[in-house]
């Protein structure tokens, strides 16, 4: 039996790649270090991380799109100085090439110290809300965690969801993406399709801290192929952005300015909480004004109004009586309006 190859061994190979033309088997082979018989074999190791590459006889082989990976310097060096100082120091910012989880990982290295991020290139075992997985195709976009310590249980934690995705809506507004609303509690959306989530998971430390890892995803540049067979609806950043005739913005600059957001806004959220996002939140709410199905112990059906500061949907049913609903008893759903 032959050994699995190092991911990091994989890399010339899939660097060759990047640019998204066509490249030669014989150049191919190469830049993997192995001959032209043994080619095949590495390529489907890199497609095994999500790759999406199609091979033609007598061009090669390309990536379907080109491959920008992160460098944790670069990203590093973008942040405003204040999240430099409250990362304290580049050995903070990881980039992985490979993990099972982000969120895991951090959930794992607690004695590091925090505040720390952890992006990966891809995800084996990306988790997103109620159990489902989160498709984490290598390369096409971007799957970070930031491990964050509160000195004691900040009193409304539940909010702190709603407040990255507003945090994650305006870093997406500032580099230019129009249209990203946030479908309660935190899911981004445009239009009726998914964008990115946020899944946020915490742990009681001793002595009375308490540590939350924030994880976000955010769909970049995932291909149709690396899309396929997701249960909904879905699009990236570059489909956005080419539907509104922009230039696709470099994940790099999305990954500094997402991490740059995130480390302002914990700081803010331990100081006030989720006051100061409140208006914005419910200035993005993709239900807004809209007729929604509520599941759970006790369906309903009603119109959306809104959160309240403690993060809870309001739903106002036919009989004019408001609910207050909170996260993780019942989902909402939007039936799609009529045309
Ligand atoms: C959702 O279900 O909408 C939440 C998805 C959260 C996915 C991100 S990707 C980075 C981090 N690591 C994980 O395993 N999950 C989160």
């Amino acid at each position: 039996m032959t050994r699995a190859l190092d991911d990091a061994a994989l890399l010339p190979l899939a660097d060759a790649l990047a640019a998204g033309d066509w490249v030669s088997g014989e150049a191919l082979a190469a830049a993997a270090g192995v001959s032209r018989a043994a080619l095949a074999k590495r390529i489907a190791q890199i497609e095994a991380w999500g790759l999406d590459i199609e091979a033609r006889p007598g061009l090669g082989y390309r990536l379907t799109a080109p491959l920008e990976r992160l460098d944790a310097a670069t990203i590093h060096a973008g942040l405003s100085p204040a999240s430099r100082a409250r990362l304290a120091g580049l050995a903070k910012l990881v980039v992985a090439l490979r993990v099972d989880s982000t969120n895991q990982r951090l959930i794992e290295a607690a004695a590091a110290g925090d505040p720390q991020a952890l992006f990966a290139e891809a995800q084996t075992a990306g988790r997103g809300r109620r159990g489902r997985d989160w498709r984490s195709p290598f390369g096409a976009n971007l799957y970070l965690s930031l491990a964050w310590s509160f000195a004691g249980w900040p009193p409304k934690l539940g909010t702190l969801p709603l407040a990255v995705g507003v945090v994650a809506a305006r870093a997406l507004a500032a580099t230019g993406l129009p249209g990203v609303q946030l479908k309660w509690p935190n899911d981004l959306r445009i239009g009726e399709a998914k964008l990115g989530g946020i899944l946020i998971e915490s742990r009681s430390e001793i002595g009375g801290a308490c540590r939350v890892i924030i994880g976000l995803g955010l769909n970049v540049a995932m291909t149709a192929g690396q899309g396929a067979h997701l249960e909904q609806a879905w699009t990236s950043v570059h489909a956005a952005q080419s539907a509104a005739g922009r230039p696709a913005i470099s994940r790099t600059a999305l990954a500094t300015a997402l991490l740059d957001g995130l480390l302002a806004a914990l700081a803010q959220f331990e100081q006030d909480g989720f006051a100061s996002f409140l208006d914005d939140w419910n200035r993005l709410d993709l239900a807004a004004g809209r007729a929604v199905r509520i599941e759970g112990a006790t369906p309903l059906e009603g119109r959306a109004c809104g959160i309240d500061p403690d993060g809870a949907l309001i739903v106002e049913s036919a009989d004019g009586q408001r609910h207050h609903l909170h996260a993780g008893e019942v989902s909402l759903r939007l039936p799609v309006a009529a045309a």
